[in-house]
């Protein structure tokens, strides 16, 4: 059973095709991500699937609605947590959850356990009766998650859930993330420009540039077609390097720098004594040898051609601004 289906979903805004064809399906109880830099078309994507925006051509089903036959249905089955905070600073963090109870109709009673069983999810039990205005970056996020499981969603759609947060605190919000997951057994939508963020946490990863799919595939498979591992050596002399192209292991030979060559390997334990030999044959100087395994950065790289730039998550305040009125339904 698959939670979402989308067939040549696309969505254009005067002369930008912001997402171009897109045709996916989520599995019930996967972790799906959708990897890309800014300006991708991840947050428009998830708008769509979220009923905020329409497409411009292209269908798709959430939870088996149709997300423009039946939006109303689409929405009471997920849950949302935005790029742009959307909590009430001034009251609790409490009052915030039960208001999100209350707009969505749940019972007092259930709404009261369920309250308590998400907090505790994520690990605010010390703060939930304190203003949300004394919350860190990471609190509010985890508040956040929480609300948009009150109303028992089948799916969470999660755009950017750790945009702005300290190393530290990202790696916490993953762990709350993937407890969120085990316990509720949902569907989780994410999107990030974070390769770690979509390697620790996502079954599934899309890798999207300019509203269409690079590739998509397990974070596993996606890095098995590019070499799991580089071996990089610094030789006297890098000039023949092509030489290590026969060695059967190697998938990829690269010399980015006058001295500097880089092999792509499935398995370096084995590869190495090899690339060694070689070297000794043709009478190559190896000075240093350092292996590395290769990261969805790397796989960015492969199948999109540049680097993921982590300037380009921070968005600019006209940007923030437009994504705001974009939810608010005034643009
Ligand atoms: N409401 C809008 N009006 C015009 N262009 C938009 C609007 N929303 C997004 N875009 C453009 O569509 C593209 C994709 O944007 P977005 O979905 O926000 O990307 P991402 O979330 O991956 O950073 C960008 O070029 C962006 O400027
Ligand atoms: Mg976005």
């Amino acid at each position: 059973m698959n939670s979402i289906e989308t067939s040549e979903l696309t969505k254009k805004f005067d002369g930008i095709t912001a997402v171009d064809g897109l045709s996916i399906q989520v599995k019930e109880g996967e972790v799906f991500g959708i990897l890309g830099p800014n300006g991708a078309g991840k947050t428009t994507t998830l708008s769509m699937l979220c009923t905020i925006l329409k497409p411009t051509s292209g269908t798709a089903t959430v939870n088996g609605f149709d997300i423009i036959d039946r939006p109303h249905d689409v929405r009471r089955s997920i849950g949302i947590v935005f790029q742009d905070p959307s909590l009430d600073n001034r009251l609790t963090g409490s009052d915030n959850l039960h208001i999100h109870a209350a707009l969505y109709g749940v019972d007092d009673r259930i709404a009261e356990e369920r309250i308590e069983k998400l907090v505790k999810l994520v690990g605010l039990e010390d703060r939930i009766n304190h203003l949300v205005k004394t919350y860190s970056g990471g609190m509010r996020r985890r508040l956040e998650i929480a609300r948009g499981l009150v109303h028992t969603p089948r799916v969470l759609f999660l755009d950017e859930p750790t945009l702005g947060l300290d190393p530290q605190t990202r790696s916490k919000v993953w762990e709350y993330i993937d407890s969120v997951r085990k316990s509720e057994r949902i569907t989780v939508v994410l999107t990030t420009h974070y390769m770690e963020e979509a390697e620790s946490l996502c079954d599934r990863v899309a890798i999207v540039d300019n509203g269409r799919i690079a590739a998509l595939d397990s974070p596993h498979e996606l890095t098995k077609k590019t070499g799991s591992e580089v071996v990089t050596l610094t030789m006297a002399d890098s000039s023949r390097a092509g030489e290590f192209k026969t060695i059967p292991t190697v998938t990829n030979v690269k010399s980015p720098s006058e001295g500097v060559v880089m092999l792509s390997v499935q398995d370096s334990a084995a590869a190495v004594p090899k690339i060694m030999r070689r070297a000794l044959e043709l009478g190559m100087e190896v000075k240093t040898l350092d292996v590395q395994k290769v990261t969805l950065n790397e796989v960015f790289m492969h199948y999109v051609g540049r680097e993921i730039r982590e300037e380009e998550g921070k968005h600019s305040a006209k940007e923030m601004m437009k994504h705001r009125l974009q939810a608010s339904g005034r643009i």
